[in-house]
């Protein structure tokens, strides 16, 4: 009896959909990786997170502005296509690892810009993200969490995003988890509005408003 090693229909199936999901999100990203860069202030000499990298449009955004960028997604797919496209476009200075805003693969106090993209709606544990965010950022270093505005009550595709209020819920966490300097702005990118909770590492240890 032979074994086949040839991978199951629904498996070729599935992993299909999955590189279609991940080209996918390769388009119209450039706005608001932009968007997301500018207000950030990424220069040369920042260490940039970007968590949920997908496929690495920020990420390269980064780079090109002279930082050292690590971009993390738990999707062995989104990282694999990432890795590709830095390669054929030479873009340097980036390094791509498989993990999840709830476990960073990363250590304490490596950078000074956490960033994370149409990502925090996908996290399991919101608290633990954004307590692994604060981990990884060093003393004075700056998270921003961007998401796409979305209208109370939209649902599917067009719930893939933060309404203001669910934004207001966000700033108040990073408080909680002792964020200082917490702001929430909206700004257009491209075809689309953004909605950025922001903020800073204290300095010294405890939390504050
Ligand atoms: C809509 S895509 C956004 C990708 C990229 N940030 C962009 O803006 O083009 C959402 C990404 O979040 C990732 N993701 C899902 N669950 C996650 C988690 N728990 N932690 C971090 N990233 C996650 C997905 O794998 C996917 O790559």
């Amino acid at each position: 009896m032979s074994i086949s090693a040839q991978p199951s229909r629904p498996g070729v199936i599935a992993r299909t959909a999955a590189v279609v999901t991940a080209l996918s999100m390769t388009v119209g990203r450039g706005a608001a990786a932009r968007v997301v860069a500018d207000l950030a202030e990424v220069a040369p000499g920042d260490q940039v997170v970007d968590i949920g990298c997908g496929p690495g449009t920020a990420a390269r955004e980064a780079a090109r502005r002279g930082a050292t960028v690590t971009g993390v997604d738990p999707s062995a797919v989104m990282v694999n296509l990432a890795r590709r496209i830095s390669r054929l476009r030479r873009a340097h200075h980036v390094v791509w690892l498989e993990g999840s805003a709830e476990a960073v693969p990363l250590c304490d106090d490596r950078a000074t810009v956490v960033w994370a993209l149409s990502s925090v709606h996908h996290w399991r544990d919101r608290a633990a993200g954004i307590t692994e965010a604060r981990r990884v950022l060093r003393p004075g270093g700056r998270l921003l969490l961007a998401e796409r505005l979305t209208r109370p009550g939209a649902r599917g595709h067009a719930a893939h995003g933060l309404t203001p209020d669910q934004a207001t819920d966000l700033a108040g966490e990073l408080r909680a988890a002792g964020f200082i300097e917490v702001s929430t702005r909206t700004q257009r990118a491209g075809r689309r509005t953004l909605i950025v909770v922001g903020g800073e590492r204290p300095c010294s240890g405890g939390t504050s408003a």
